[in-house]
């Protein structure tokens, strides 16, 4: 006879998310698959309870508990499809830990990923906001998204341009809770070049000859700068880069560096994109911190709970810091990860 196994109850989420936030989910419950993600979604339907679908909980902020029920997507699995020529398909369960498959495709000497290394969390959430880093986009690889979508009641297949993917952004941002997605698909190439251009990669490079680089070298020189930067959410609790970097128009920017000419920006099609780190870093904020919670001394854009800090006190220096980003410069800070209750 199946057994349908039950949520748990009264869960501490402080574990589950990299801010180390307390937390507690009033019910809780890992799926392994498709056929147990339904049933977990059509208990909490039957009991009208809200969901939440989490990963590796790298990009979220939990503000107070979760009065429903939480599914931690833990579909494992990772294989080659359409092996020909120098190009493979890499098909990847949504709980599969996303560095440890860049370092799967990239020992195997497969390219697209490889910039991505060292990103916290799962596989099945990369697309949501199009992981970005070190030049590359998950968009770049992404061939298609296996998702269950929630309101149909059926699992369907996205092709790339289905995701309506940008920076930080997609369908699935667009859209919460509407799609759950289940398995990704990554078009990778055993040839295609090597992407080098972001400042810190070519200066950590130096003058090792680039053709002598593989994809394994470039994941170990992005995990090396990375290191340097970026504090180890094990060792010192963090969601990353905490607002995305604001994109201006060209006016604006020019506006800008008139009174600051050092200010840092990247010409994009639709305008320029600020660096959201050093409009932070000019306002003091580096190294700040308070009893409990505080901002990186290496990194401006990332928030850290220092000693038992809760989601509030982490949103609340987040308000301070827009406030004052915007009171100096006029421009608006939007926060990168989601925030939860
Ligand atoms: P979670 O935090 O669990 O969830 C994030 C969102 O996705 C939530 O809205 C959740 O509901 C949704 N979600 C999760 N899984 C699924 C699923 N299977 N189906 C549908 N929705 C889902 N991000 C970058 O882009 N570039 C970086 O360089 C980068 N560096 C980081 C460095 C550090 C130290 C940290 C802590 C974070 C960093 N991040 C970075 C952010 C984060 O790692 C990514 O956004 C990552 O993809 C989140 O994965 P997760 O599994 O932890 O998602
Ligand atoms: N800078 C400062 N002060 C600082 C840090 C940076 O002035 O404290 C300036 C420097 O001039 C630097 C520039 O800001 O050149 C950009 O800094 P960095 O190269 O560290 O990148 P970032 O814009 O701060 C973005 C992503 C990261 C990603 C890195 C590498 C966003 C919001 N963040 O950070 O993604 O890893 O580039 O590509 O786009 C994340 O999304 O969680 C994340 C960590």
């Amino acid at each position: 006879m199946s057994h349908k196994a039950e949520p748990s109850e009264y869960v501490e989420l402080d574990n589950l998310n990299t801010l180390h936030v307390p937390a507690v989910a009033r019910f809780y419950q890992d799926v392994s698959d498709a056929d147990e993600l339904m049933d977990a979604l059509a208990w909490a339907e039957q009991r009208s309870i809200k969901v939440l679908i989490l990963g590796g909980g790298s990009n979220l902020v939990f503000n107070g508990d979760f009065n429903g029920l939480v599914i931690r997507i833990c579909v494992r699995g990772r294989y080659w499809e359409r092996a020909r020529d120098h190009e493979a398909t890499l098909v990847l369960g949504a709980g599969e830990n996303w560095h440890e498959a860049v370092l799967y495709a990239a020992g195997a000497g497969y390219r697209g990923i490889e910039n991505l290394a060292l990103i916290p969390g799962t596989a099945g959430a990369a697309p949501v906001q199009n992981i970005g880093a070190y030049g590359v986009e998950l968009c770049d690889t992404l061939e298609s998204v296996t998702a269950l979508d929630r309101q149909a009641g059926k699992v369907v297949r996205l092709d790339n341009d289905e995701c309506r993917f940008a920076y930080r952004d997609s369908l699935f941002k667009q859209l919460p809770g509407h799609y759950a997605i289940l398995e990704v698909r990554l078009r990778l190439s055993r040839d295609k070049p090597l992407q080098l251009g972001y400042r810190d990669l070519e200066e950590y490079l130096g003058d090792r000859p680039r053709s002598e680089l593989s994809a394994i070298d470039v994941a170990e020189a992005v995990m090396a700068i990375r290191r340097r930067k970026l504090p180890d959410p094990d060792l010192i609790p963090n969601a990353g880069s905490f607002f995305k970097n604001p994109v201006v128009a060209s006016a604006e920017y020019e506006g800008l560096r008139s009174a600051y000419p050092d200010v840092v920006g990247y010409p994009q099609p639709q305008g320029v994109k600020l660096a959201a780190a050093w409009l932070i870093d000019q306002c003091g904020w580096k190294g700040f911190r308070n009893q409990r919670v505080g901002v990186h001394n290496r990194q401006a854009l990332v928030l850290i709970n220092h000693s038992g800090g809760t989601g509030h006190d982490i949103l609340e220096l987040a308000g301070k810091i827009r406030d004052s980003v915007k009171a100096r410069f006029g421009v608006e800070l939007e926060m990168e990860p989601g925030v939860i209750g």
